[in-house]
């Protein structure tokens, strides 16, 4: 039985790459898609491929009229929410990879997944070397008490930090918050300078031209550091890879889950 996706951003960079890549999948088929632009059209026929035989909606309300098992949400921030509640009211289980949605918005979507008895998997960066910079940097958290994040993309991304830094921020928040020898308050000079404090970790923004995605977190102690990096080229396939795996594994979870290392065995 294939599984049957709605899903959200077909046209988007990331979203259009997935639909292609589930066109051509055996065991995961697109019911309908998501976008305001190109709403009343086939997908097949805006994104040049016939298998894609699928209507286009404008909103989830509408899409979410097919009967689905999963859907996925690849749009934006502003409308992520709304459209993974409306998922989860309609008994599908959720796979977000929408960057910038707040710890608030995802408590309460865990709220609501865990009210339908529905899985929502929440992956900030499908690759799977972010997969493992977040793995290793939880080791290290845990014998090295202090370290900053930096937050490296293009100019043109407006959300802060980056989906993948959050969710590194978040996961390190449960090993322990990091120390800081001078607290924030007794700071002398500009203090934003010292970044902002997110759960527990100190995160340094950088957005110019010619950056991709980039995370890195440099652990310090007296005499020694660490560093650990990820750097994204140009493609998309290392999210399509990520993101089709988490189509196929999230029935498997109840309530929310963030990180694609909790359908992986790492
Ligand atoms: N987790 C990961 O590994 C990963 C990887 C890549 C990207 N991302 C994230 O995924 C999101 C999408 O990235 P992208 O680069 O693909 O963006 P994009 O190229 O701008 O595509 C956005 C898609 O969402 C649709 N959309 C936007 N706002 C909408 C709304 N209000 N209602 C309905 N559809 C809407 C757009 O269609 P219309 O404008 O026609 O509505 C388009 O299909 C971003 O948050 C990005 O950070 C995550």
């Amino acid at each position: 039985m294939s599984i049957r996706v709605i899903l959200a951003g077909a046209t988007g960079w990331a979203g259009s790459a997935l639909a292609l890549a589930i066109s051509k999948s055996s065991d995961i088929s697109l019911v309908s898609a998501i976008s305001r632009t190109y709403a009343q059209r086939n997908l097949g026929e805006v994104l040049g491929e016939p298998l894609l035989n699928c209507p286009v909606y404008a909103a989830a309300q509408e899409a979410l009229t097919h009967s689905c098992d999963v859907f996925v949400e690849f749009t934006k921030p502003d409308i992520a929410k709304l459209n993974v509640l409306t998922a989860l009211e309609h008994g599908a289980h959720v796979v977000i990879g929408t960057s910038g949605l707040t710890d608030a918005d995802y408590a309460e979507i865990a709220t609501a997944a865990e009210k339908h008895q529905k899985a929502v998997l929440a992956v900030g960066n499908f690759a799977i070397t972010v997969v493992l910079l977040q793995k290793f940097a939880e080791i290290a958290a845990r014998y090295i008490p202090q370290w900053e994040i930096i937050d490296y993309a293009s100019d043109q991304k407006k959300d802060t930090p980056s989906g993948t830094v959050s969710e590194l921020a978040y996961r390190l928040s449960s090993v322990r918050p990091s120390e800081l020898t001078i607290p924030l308050e007794q700071t002398q000079g500009v203090v934003e300078t010292r970044g902002a404090r997110i759960n527990g970790s100190q995160v340094h923004s950088i957005r110019l031209p010619s950056y991709t995605i980039s995370a890195e977190v440099i652990f310090g102690m007296p005499d020694q550091k660490l560093t650990i990096r990820h750097d994204s080229g140009s493609s998309a396939q290392p999210y399509v890879d990520g993101a089709l795996l988490a189509i196929r594994k999230v029935n498997m979870l109840v309530g929310l889950h963030r990180g694609l290392d909790n359908v992986l065995d790492l």
